[in-house]
């Protein structure tokens, strides 16, 4: 049961973008996937009830802080991925679905604000650590990313890299096609097209790659 636990303080920062994208390019690949939407905005829920699920991908939603740790468990031993998506907080609940992660991925659009806050996730990944006595896997994705990198980006990169800090190479390109997917529900594969498909659906596929492999590593 791989557990891939979505998190980030800073609101609107690409998580549930993130969750929706890693799912359906997963799903797509062949894994069976499990979507637990822990936001009381529900913006899982609402991709989910614009069209079917694409195959192979479960979804649970309004799942609390009492919940939260049973509902991962219970996808325990049938081989499936689990993708937790979070509100923008700093919360109980966040530390818990952060406990029970073989990866916790920290979406971050590379600014000076968005990163700071950002990186708060980190510590909450510390404490989860210290608590268990064991390491926690985690990655900082950027999202929202131009097709030419700001010297923002770079110099935030630089830094949590010498922080030691794993980034997803790719990136999460700003594309419409990414935010389409809560206009249309389902996959990049099924919504309207939106700008150039291919170049998103190539950087979805990459991204997802990316992940997939920190998670088998994490799982070994
Ligand atoms: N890669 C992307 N390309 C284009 N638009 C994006 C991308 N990622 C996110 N967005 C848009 O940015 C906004 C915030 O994204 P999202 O809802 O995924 O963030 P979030 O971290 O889940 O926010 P919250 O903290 O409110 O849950 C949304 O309007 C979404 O459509
Ligand atoms: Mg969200």
């Amino acid at each position: 049961m791989p557990v891939i636990t979505i998190a980030s303080p800073k609101g609107g920062a690409g998580k549930s973008t993130t969750a929706v994208i890693l799912a359906t390019e997963l799903a797509h690949a062949g894994a069976q996937v499990v979507l637990l939407d822990c936001d009381p905005n529900r913006s899982i829920s609402l991709w989910a009830s614009r069209a079917p699920l694409p195959p192979r991908i479960a979804f649970h939603a309004d799942i609390s802080e009492s919940e939260i740790v049973r509902a991962i468990k219970r996808h325990d031993d049938d081989g499936q991925i689990v993708i937790v998506d979070l509100e923008g907080v700093a919360s109980r609940l966040v530390s818990r679905a952060i406990s029970q992660a073989d990866l916790v991925l920290t979406p971050m659009r590379a600014t000076t604000l968005d990163a700071t806050i950002g990186v708060r996730a980190l510590q909450l990944v510390a404490e989860e650590e210290e608590a268990l006595g064991r390491s926690i896997r985690h990655a900082v994705a950027f999202t929202m990313t131009r097709a030419i990198k700001s010297k923002q980006h770079t110099a935030i990169e630089a830094s949590l890299t010498e922080q030691g800090v794993d980034i997803i190479q790719p990136p999460l390109m700003e594309r419409a096609a990414f935010s389409a997917l809560f206009e249309f529900g389902g996959d990049l594969r099924t919504i309207p097209a939106q700008g150039r498909m291919d170049g998103a659906a190539e950087n979805a596929a990459a991204f997802a790659q990316q992940v997939y492999m920190r998670l088998t590593e994490a799982t070994q």
